[in-house]
C-alpha cells in the first residue's frame, strides 16, 4: 500500500464498456451470490462514461447525491443509487461522508438487454472506489485493487462485477480454475486461441424500449423454477466446453454451447411461474435467418442473447466482408433494425481530475 497526499473533494472519471456473457448468469443468493460461474467477454465501444464530483464533509453519515442521465435529472435511479450506496456500509466508509454530483450517459441505447447495468455498475464502483482511496489516502496494489472494485460492483449488478476487466472473463467458482471465486470476477487465466482474440460483436437493435421484467426480477423466479438445478449443472458444463474451445479454437462447438446457452436463458424465462417473453417475433425470425445464412455460407458465425429482445451477433474479424451481406439481408426483413458494430475490447480507462487537499 502507498501513501499520497489526502484529497477532500475532487472529480474522478471513468469509462467503462458492457459486457456480453456467453455462459449466462441466471440465478442467484443472497449477497448476489451467483448460482452458477459465468463467462463473458468485454465490449469496446458499449460503454458508461462517468464522472463523479466529490466533497467530503465530516458531519454527514449518508451519502448525499445528485444525479444526472444523459445530462437530465433522472429521480427513480437517483434513489435507486442512494438505496445501493448506503449499503455498501464499511467497505468503502469515506463515501458515506460524501456530497456526490453523479453524471452519467452511455453510447448505447439503455434497459434494451444491452447490459447497461454492467457497465454502469462498473463505472460507479470504480469511481466510489478511487473517491475512497483518495480521501482514506489507502492505495492498494493492482491486482487487489481490481478485485475489490468487481467486488463492489457485483454487489450492485452481478454481470457488472465482469465489466471491471478486459477481454474474457468469468465470475464464480470454477472447480480447475484457480482465483475464481463468486465474490468477484477474474479475467480468463488460459492461453485464448487467436480466433476469439479479435471476435466480433454486431448488435442487432431489433427494440429499444425499456424491457417490462428486469433482471432481477427473472433471477427471482429462477427460485422456485423446476429446471433450477438441471440448469446449473448445464452452466457448468457449458462453461467448461467453452474454457477447452477458447483454448483450442474449435468454432463449430463454440457456436454449440453459445447458441445453447442464449436459447436456454429465454427457454427459462419462458418457463418461468409466470412465464415471459422478451424476444420479439423479429428477433426469432432473424435468428433463424442467421442459421441459414450459416448454412449457405459455411462461415463461422453465430448468436447470442442478453436479456432482452436485441441479438448478438459473433464472428471472427476474417468474415467480417461477408457479414455486410448478413446485414443487408437483414435489413431486407426488418427495416427498423440498428446496428451496433462492437467487439471484444480492452476493458475500463480511467482518469482523475482536479483534485484538491
Ligand atoms: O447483472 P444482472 O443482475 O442484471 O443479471 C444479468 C443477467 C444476464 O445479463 C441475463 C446474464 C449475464 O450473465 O450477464
Amino acid at each position: 500500500m502507498t501513501q499520497k497526499k489526502k484529497i477532500l473533494s475532487g472529480s474522478v472519471y471513468c469509462e467503462c464498456p458492457s459486457n456480453i456473457a456467453l455462459v449466462k448468469y441466471w440465478g442467484k443468493y443472497e449477497n448476489q451470490i451467483p448460482a452458477n460461474p459465468s463467462l463473458s467477454m468485454t465490449l469496446s465501444r458499449s460503454v458508461t462514461k462517468m464522472k463523479i464530483d466529490f466533497i467530503y464533509q465530516e458531519n454527514l453519515n449518508e451519502a448525499n447525491i445528485i444525479f444526472k442521465f444523459e445530462g437530465s435529472d433522472n429521480k427513480k435511479f437517483e434513489e435507486k443509487l442512494r438505496g445501493m450506496i448506503s449499503r455498501l456500509g464499511d467497505l468503502l466508509p469515506a463515501i458515506q461522508k460524501c456530497q456526490l454530483f453523479i453524471e452519467s450517459e452511455n453510447t448505447f441505447p439503455h434497459s434494451a438487454g444491452i447490459a447497461s447495468s454492467a457497465s454502469s455498475m462498473a463505472a460507479l464502483a470504480f469511481n466510489l472506489y478511487n473517491i475512497n482511496a483518495e480521501i482514506t489516502n489507502k492505495f492498494e496494489d493492482d491486482q487487489l485493487r481490481l478485485r475489490r472494485i468487481s467486488e463492489i460492483a457485483r454487489l450492485f449488478s452481478g454481470s457488472a462485477s465482469r465489466s471491471v476487466y478486459g477481454g474474457w472473463v468469468s465470475w464464480g467458482k470454477i472447480d480447475d480454475l484457480t482465483q475464481t471465486s463468486d465474490l468477484f470476477a477474474s479475467p480468463l487465466n488460459i492461453e485464448i486461441h487467436p480466433v476469439f482474440r479479435s471476435l466480433k460483436d454486431f448488435i442487432l437493435v431489433v427494440d429499444k424500449s425499456e424491457k417490462l421484467i428486469s433482471s432481477s426480477a427473472g433471477h427471482q423466479l429462477m427460485k422456485n423454477h423446476p429446471f433450477a438445478e438441471a440448469r446449473y449443472q448445464m452452466a457448468k458444463q457449458n462453461l467448461n466446453t467453452l474454457l477447452r474451445v477458447l483454448q483450442t479454437g474449435d468454432f463449430e462447438d463454440f457456436i454449440t454451447v453459445v447458441e445453447n446457452e442464449a436459447l436456454t436463458l429465454h427457454g427459462l424465462m419462458m418457463q418461468s411461474v409466470p412465464g415471459y417473453f422478451l424476444m420479439k417475433p423479429e428477433t426469432l425470425m432473424i435468428l433463424q435467418h442467421i442459421r441459414n445464412f450459416r448454412e449457405r455460407k459455411k462461415i463461422p458465425l453465430c448468436f447470442t442473447l442478453d436479456a432482452g429482445p436485441n441479438i448478438h451477433l459473433l464472428f471472427s474479424e476474417n468474415v467480417e466482408n461477408e457479414i455486410e451481406y448478413l446485414l443487408k439481408e437483414i435489413s431486407d426483413l426488418c427495416s427498423r433494425i440498428e446496428v451496433i458494430k462492437d467487439g471484444i475490447g480492452q476493458g475500463p480507462v480511467l482518469k482523475n481530475k482536479q483534485q484538491n487537499g
